[in-house]
């Protein structure tokens, strides 16, 4: 078993279980397991989710899509969006 995506503790099974289902974007593999959504915000799996993608569909790694982000895209404290006037 291997962890692809450790915020959100999803394994490479579950993700190539996933897109053999007919999850085969970035996209509907974060909507429908989370991954890409946890702290990190996909800097820890992104990169190896979009290669079991390519793999698992025989696409280029360059033609696999990224997932939509919110922001904010990094951690910040929450000090930073207090006005201290
Ligand atoms: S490792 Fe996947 S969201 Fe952090």
């Amino acid at each position: 078993m291997k962890i692809i995506c450790r915020c959100e503790d999803v394994t490479e099974e579950e993700i190539v279980q996933k897109i053999h289902e007919g999850y085969r974007t970035m996209d509907d593999l974060k909507r429908v397991i989370r991954v890409t959504m946890g702290l990190c915000q996909g800097k820890g799996c992104r990169r190896h989710i979009a290669k079991i993608i390519s793999k698992e569909l025989g696409i280029p790694i360059e033609e696999i899509r990224q997932p939509t982000y919110r922001p904010p895209t990094k951690p910040i404290p929450i000090s930073a969006t207090v006005d201290k006037k």
